[in-house]
């Protein structure tokens, strides 16, 4: 049987909510070896201020840190809440928090482009109002979800470009090449266009890949309209998951890493269609394990478990300047149930479960 120890690992990208949901998804991050996370601020209201403040529309980084600390988040090692950026961030409030040391990073969201995207402002906006220099100045990392807001519904996904595709090829070489201090995480990439970008760029470029974009393509999807396979970006063709894959089975990975994108909903099918997200809480060692099995990674073999460990213990870490975490959890090629999740506001499915799948290959010894 194989089974391989590893460092406790940061889940670099992921959506926990607030409220009463917040203890259940917490633990099962820690359950699946996480020492912290980088938890996304698309609150509502968004997390689109660093301090607390008598009167603002929007939380703060110290209070959704405090939230998420009460509900069990005390337990990680490492947690980071990127501030959302809207109209109202200035460049004060990025030096400011840089400077306290709580803001590490910002998160850029296309208007309207995915769960929670209602506060975004386009891209050319931080261009030009100084949010991006004081970003670059200060060390602040920004967290960008690249994709084209506003498209037709005819250039959204068209036969040879999507929201990603031109994302990457008209806004990303610009603010590379303009802010080039500017460390920059290509948030769950979808696409070879993407990979490409982020293979080319320098090593203040890097990107998160989640589980299902290395697993599943967009006719898993289609095939008997799978929404738990729904999220944003969508998943893409055969050429993108192979471009993706080799990206984060490549041995001298250092630019790829773990960010699940795990983003719970406990009402998944909604009136007209269904919302955006796939939670992986809990599993998403195992479905990171079973991508590169997929890719014809043998796990069984030492080199193999090094390139995994890279990709989801040590990439990210380093890039964040987080130390590597002294404690360890085990990966074991052997079958284990899934179940839904039990939280305060009804189950929510995990995606393979969605899916009916209710065995996995991998089993998780924390
Ligand atoms: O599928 C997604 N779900 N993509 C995002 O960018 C946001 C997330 C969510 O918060 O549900
Ligand atoms: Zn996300």
């Amino acid at each position: 049987m194989i089974s391989f120890t590893l460092p406790k690992w940061y889940d670099l990208h992921t959506h926990f909510r607030q409220g009463d949901v917040l203890p259940a998804y917490i633990q099962a991050h820690l359950d699946m070896g996480c020492a912290g996370a980088l938890a996304m601020p698309n609150t509502k209201p968004p997390t689109a201020i660093v301090f607390d403040k008598d009167k603002s529309e929007y939380w703060s980084i110290e209070r959704y840190m405090r939230d998420l600390r009460n509900a069990g988040g005390s337990k990680f090692q490492e947690l980071v809440v990127p501030l959302y950026l809207t109209i109202d961030t200035t460049p004060d409030m990025i030096i400011e928090g840089a400077k306290s040391g709580i803001l590490k990073a910002c998160k850029y969201y296309p208007p309207h482009g995915t769960t929670g995207a209602e506060f975004g402002a386009p891209i050319d906006k931080y261009i030009e109002n100084g949010i991006f220099t004081a970003m670059e100045v200060a060390g602040v990392i920004l967290c960008i979800h690249g994709e084209e807001h506003g498209l037709s519904p005819d250039k959204y996904f068209d036969r040879s470009t999507n929201a990603e595709e031109i994302f990457y090829s008209t806004h990303m070489p610009i603010i590379r090449d303009k802010f080039p201090k500017l460390k920059i995480v290509c948030e769950h990439i979808t696409t070879k266009t993407a990979v490409d970008f982020v293979s080319e760029s320098s090593d203040k470029v890097a990107a998160t890949v989640t589980p299902q974009h290395l697993i599943y393509t967009i006719g898993d999807l289609i095939q008997g309209l799978k929404y738990h396979l729904f999220c944003l970006p969508v998943l893409k063709h055969c050429e993108d998951r192979n471009a993706l894959q080799a990206a984060v089975t490549a041995p001298d990975n250092t630019k790829f890493f773990a960010g699940t994108d795990s983003a719970p909903h406990s009402i998944k099918a909604t009136k007209c269609g269904c919302a955006a997200g796939c939670f992986t809480g809990g599993i998403a060692p195992q479905l990171y394990a079973m991508s590169f099995e997929l890719a014809g990674v043998d796990l069984s073999d030492q080199k193999s478990q090094d390139i995994f460990k890279n990709f989801l213990c040590l990439n990210g870490a380093n890039f964040y300047n987080l130390p590597i975490p002294q404690e360890n959890f085990t990966l074991v090629k052997q079958a284990s149930p899934l179940k839904a999740l039990k939280t305060s506001n009804g189950e929510v499915m995990p995606l393979p479960l969605g899916l009916g799948m209710d065995i996995l290959p991998w089993a998780i010894q924390n």
